[in-house]
């Protein structure tokens, strides 16, 4: 650890107010048995980071104050704690952010990112607005050769919109991706990347978002001014869509993938709807046969798997949903940002 300081500078969640982030100092942490420490190189902008930075009533029950935050990140190993032997120091990683406990019945059947005594990384403990972090090595998943950091930092977000996606067909499917925020995006763009025969990509009103669609590959793009049933309708004989995701958080998208999905087909919902119980038209879930399935997370390792290979063969175009990149120190900048919807992915670097 020779050129690790003793010290560091991070964002901190220090007031129990809106925004309430302050640099504050804190000692580098050290890597336990199992544990790396890693240098930051890029943190990306999560919706879950801007709940924090609103501090609505979840963000206070789960964040606690002088918790350093950020959870989609990407750097470099600069130590090991005892017993690590899957990792050298230099290795270039990104995080995964579902801290599993590995040995309960969820993680002994391959469903980790839904461990029975899991925690999220930078939310429910220090995380990666900051110089250095410590994670399990297992967390810290190698990333292909020569990838740009920035890019490596966003595979929470595309993990996220890669496991959604393959809650049903891909290849040679019809797919609607609902809301287009930075994981809808990265899902139509996944979508084709992966094999989609035709993808529609719908938001409401976001035109900035709709455009970007238009460029990562989208067939049809539709907004609030259309019939969002009728034209998914009309664009698939009739039938409806093999596939659709829900990335809006919004209950009038989510009855809308139920009356456009085809019979037999696959609704995968990876929403958290805020204050309204969203209604589901279960009828035609039941009548028309549907497969309805939440998602969480990115499944461990077979999600990352996949994004490794998209991402070495430069199948997906990061460049085109990372709008925004800026230095760490503009944080409070990317965080209000990130909140007018005026952009993509918004990466600060370190
Ligand atoms: N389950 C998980 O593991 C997990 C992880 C991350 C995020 N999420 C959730 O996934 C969702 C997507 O996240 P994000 O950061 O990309 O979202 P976001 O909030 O940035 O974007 C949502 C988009 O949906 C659009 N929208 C609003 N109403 C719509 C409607 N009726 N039809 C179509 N589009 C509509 C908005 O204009 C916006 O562009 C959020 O609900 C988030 O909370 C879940
Ligand atoms: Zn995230
Ligand atoms: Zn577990």
């Amino acid at each position: 650890m020779n050129q690790v300081p003793l010290t560091m500078k991070a964002w901190t969640k220090t007031l129990d107010e809106r925004g309430g982030f302050t640099l504050e100092d804190h000692p580098i942490p050290k890597p336990v048995a199992g544990e790396v420490l890693i240098q930051t190189l890029s943190t990306s902008v999560c919706g879950t980071d801007l709940h924090i930075w609103k501090w609505d009533d979840w963000s206070r029950e789960n964040v606690p104050l002088g918790t350093i935050t950020g959870h989609e990140t990407s750097g470099k190993v600069v130590a090991l704690g005892d017993g690590v032997t899957s990792h050298s120091i230099g290795d270039l990683v990104a995080i995964e952010c579902h801290l599993a406990c590995w040995s309960c019945p969820r993680c002994d059947e391959g469903n980790a990112h839904i461990c029975e005594n899991g925690s999220i990384f930078g939310v429910h403990g220090n995380g990666a607005f900051a110089p250095f972090f410590v994670v399990p090595a297992v967390n810290a998943r190698q990333i292909p050769e020569g990838l740009d950091p920035g890019h490596a930092s966003i595979q929470d977000p595309l993990g996220n919109a890669i496991h959604t996606l393959t809650g049903g067909p891909i290849e040679g499917a019809t797919v609607a991706i609902h809301g287009l925020g930075p994981i809808g995006l990265f899902a139509v763009n996944a979508a084709k990347a992966m094999g989609a025969k035709y993808v529609i990509a719908i938001d409401w009103d976001n035109q900035y978002r709709m455009n970007l669609a238009k460029g990562l590959g989208a067939d049809l793009v539709l907004g609030k001014d259309d019939d969002v049933v009728q034209a998914i309708l009309d664009a698939t004989e009739g039938r409806g869509v093999d596939n659709s995701c829900e990335f809006s958080g919004s209950p009038t998208a989510l009855a809308n993938t139920v009356h456009s999905t085809r019979m037999g087909g696959y609704v995968n919902v990876l929403s958290v709807y805020g204050d309204s119980m969203p209604a589901v038209p279960m009828n035609e879930v039941v009548f028309r046969y549907l497969h309805v399935k939440g998602i969480n997370g990115r499944k461990m390792w077979s999600t990352w798997d996949t994004m490794h290979e998209l991402l070495s063969a430069g199948k997906i175009d990061v460049d085109r949903v990372l709008t925004h990149r800026m230095p760490i120190e503009n944080f409070p900048e990317a965080m209000e940002l990130a909140l007018s919807g005026e952009c993509g992915k918004i990466v600060l670097d370190h």
